[in-house]
């Protein structure tokens, strides 16, 4: 049975995306010696190969857009091909920050007070004008972020109203929306789900602890920087509201196979969501393989299974 795992492509997080694709690839490798795994990068000559020789199934572990914005999935559900993980729609409405916080939000999930705004609307209104509405209306501290995006790349703590036009152009570097979203202090988690036979699973919580109190980039992927808690150290009721909110973020956007949840508790218990990752990272230093690990779940054992479960389920 042939599999191929993509990886790559050319969004900001392709560096990211090689080390997951290594590890789901090695893991599937290990774990099934009945299925055949390739590692495949997204360029021009993909569509011809997987039309040539069209595989079982597609793995996409591509972070970013193509990966999570739903376009890669759509090519792979035009040329027949099944794959691991939601479906382009799903992806495209997780990826989009302000659409997921806004559908979450209607499913009774709370998520921080935000604005999203494009780079024109600072053109057309002003941009003092604009960030002092802004301001007035969330207060501060408050975080700044590509509404598409990952890997907190383009995200900055702003804490005084100075400082807000810097972290806007870093955002607009990445995305042409930025959302300006309130910065909540407590615990960072993250909640992964995982589903088998068509049941939505939730892995332990994991507390994130990174030494500068923001999860970013050389937190996420400079082994050792960053604390980890399996379980998180919370009550066990705000762990079960954890694992609630990624269950309920992930069937109210129609998500499958997998995803993680990130969010942060504040100090009366409350979880507030921040977003839901259609591709979770899957690298050595990623959540999503350290939940698992500490479920027993071996990480090709599932991905055997969302194989197999996708090519049931076909194209
Ligand atoms: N509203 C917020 N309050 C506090 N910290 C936040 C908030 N939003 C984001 N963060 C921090 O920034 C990191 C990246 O934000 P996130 O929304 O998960 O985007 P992504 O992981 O796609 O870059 C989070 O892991 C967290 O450390
Ligand atoms: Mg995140």
């Amino acid at each position: 049975m042939q599999v191929v795992v993509l990886a790559g492509g050319l969004s900001p997080e392709r560096e990211v995306s090689l080390r997951s694709g290594r590890r789901v690839a090695e893991a599937l490798r290990t774990s099934d010696t009945s299925i055949e795994v390739t590692e495949r990068d997204v360029d021009a000559t993909l569509i011809q190969q997987l039309c040539e020789h069209p595989p079982a199934c597609v793995i996409p572990l591509l972070h970013g857009a193509a990966g999570e914005d739903g376009a890669l999935r759509d090519v792979l559900h035009a040329l027949r091909i099944p794959f691991v993980g939601s479906s382009a729609a799903a992806a495209r409405l997780a990826f989009d920050k302000p659409i997921a916080k806004t559908i979450i939000g209607i499913a009774g999930i709370g998520s921080p007070d935000a604005i999203a705004l494009p780079h024109s609307t600072f053109r057309e209104l002003g941009a003092t004008a604009v960030l002092d509405a802004v301001v007035a209306s969330l207060g501060l501290p408050i975080i700044v972020k590509p509404t598409k995006g990952g890997s907190a790349l383009g995200a900055a703590v702003v804490r005084e109203q100075a400082d807000l036009p810097a972290a806007m152009v870093g955002s607009f570097a990445y995305s042409d929306v930025a959302l300006m979203e309130r910065l909540v202090t407590g615990t960072e988690i993250a909640v992964s789900v995982y589903e088998s036979n068509g049941v939505a699973i939730s892995l332990p919580p994991v507390e994130i602890v990174p030494p500068n109190g923001i999860y970013d980039y050389n937190a996420r992927y400079t082994a050792g920087m960053t604390e980890f808690f399996i379980p998180a150290r919370l009550s066990q009721s705000v762990l079960d509201q954890c694992a609630a909110v990624a269950l309920r973020a992930h069937q109210s956007l129609g998500l499958r196979d997998w995803s993680r949840t990130d969010l942060i508790v504040d100090a009366d218990g409350t979880p507030w969501f921040l977003e839901v990752n259609a591709a979770p990272g899957m690298t050595e230093t990623s959540l999503f393989p350290q939940a698992l690990a500490s479920a027993g779940i071996p990480l090709g054992e599932l991905t055997g299974q969302l194989v197999r479960t996708a090519i049931e389920r076909g194209a």
